[in-house]
């Protein structure tokens, strides 16, 4: 009896989520979702989860892709914890349909409310509703795992909108979006916004970020520099950096990211 996560995370809430489902699920394993990190692994759990940030009203395309490469049994209690600004949206659909599509099914759904770390839909933000967010996500949580634990089924809801959010979830088209990101002189070559990228996306070139157009659009490299010397476009400018507090940028290197 045991769970393998799979999370996918720009700026640490899922992955927040992910250790503290570890924390109240017993043997538990949590798994990033990045490039080099896709190959799937057949722990034998009989529960498996996705914990992921949600994009554009849907799912992350590599969360999506992830999941459309692996094994999929019957047998398994699937799950999904989707965390955002606003909704899950259509992301459970999505993802129920991927797992049908190869003889699965979602069998409970959770959504946490987190900080928005997108600054076009969430900034500025009130501090206060961040720092509640924060604070309200270990107990809810607790709820999530207790359910997981005991393998309830929840019926994903029905979205009267669909259509609409469908549109939305069609015009995100991430790979070349980094095309307008840009350094300030402060940037020193530490080469930390290379390590951390999930999708192997940037090298760095006489001492500055390179980005080679295979982008998530997950926007880790510009919140984590700890320089904060990336912009994107001028939307960024003077906007504060966001990172989840309990997690360490250790953390999120794409190569040490199994536990
Ligand atoms: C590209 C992008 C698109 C987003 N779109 C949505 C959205 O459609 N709806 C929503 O509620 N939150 C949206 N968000 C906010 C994230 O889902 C939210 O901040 C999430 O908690 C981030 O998780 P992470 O820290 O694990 O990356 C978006 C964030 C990004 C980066
Ligand atoms: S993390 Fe920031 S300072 Fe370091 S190389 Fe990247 S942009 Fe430059
Ligand atoms: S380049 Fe930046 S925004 Fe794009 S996937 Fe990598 S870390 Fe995320």
């Amino acid at each position: 009896m045991s769970t393998t996560i799979y999370y996918f995370t720009g700026t640490g809430n899922s992955l927040k989520i992910a250790k503290d489902l570890k924390k109240y699920l017993e043997y538990t394993k949590i798994v990033r979702i990045c490039k080099d990190n896709n190959s799937f692994e057949d722990t034998g759990s009989d529960k498996i989860g996705f914990v992921f940030p949600v994009y554009f009203r849907g799912l992350p395309h590599m969360v999506s892709q992830f999941v459309e490469n692996m094994p999929v049994y019957n047998s398994v209690y699937y799950f999904a914890v989707a965390n955002y600004g606003g909704s899950a949206a259509i992301s459970f659909q999505q993802l129920n349909s991927i797992l049908n599509s190869k003889g699965g099914s979602l069998s409970a759904t959770f959504g946490i409310p987190m900080p928005g770390n997108m600054w076009f839909m969430y900034y500025p933000h009130p501090k206060q509703d961040f720092i509640d967010r924060i604070n309200s996500q270990p107990q809810e949580t607790i709820t999530v795992a207790t359910a997981i634990h005991n393998k309830i089924n929840i019926k994903i809801d029905n979205i009267a909108n669909y259509p609409a959010e469908e549109a939305i979830y069609q015009s995100f088209s991430p790979n070349n979006m980094d095309a307008n990101f840009w350094t300030k002189s402060t940037c020193n070559g530490c080469g930390i916004c290379m390590k951390i990228c999930p999708a192997n996306n940037i090298s760095i070139l006489h001492d500055r970020p390179y980005w080679q157009h295979h982008c998530e659009y997950c926007l880790s490299c510009i919140h984590w520099c700890p320089k904060e010397a990336i912009e994107y476009n001028q939307d960024s400018t003077n906007k504060e950096r966001y990172h989840h507090p309990d997690v360490k940028i250790q953390e999120l290197f794409c190569k040490m990211t199994n536990s």
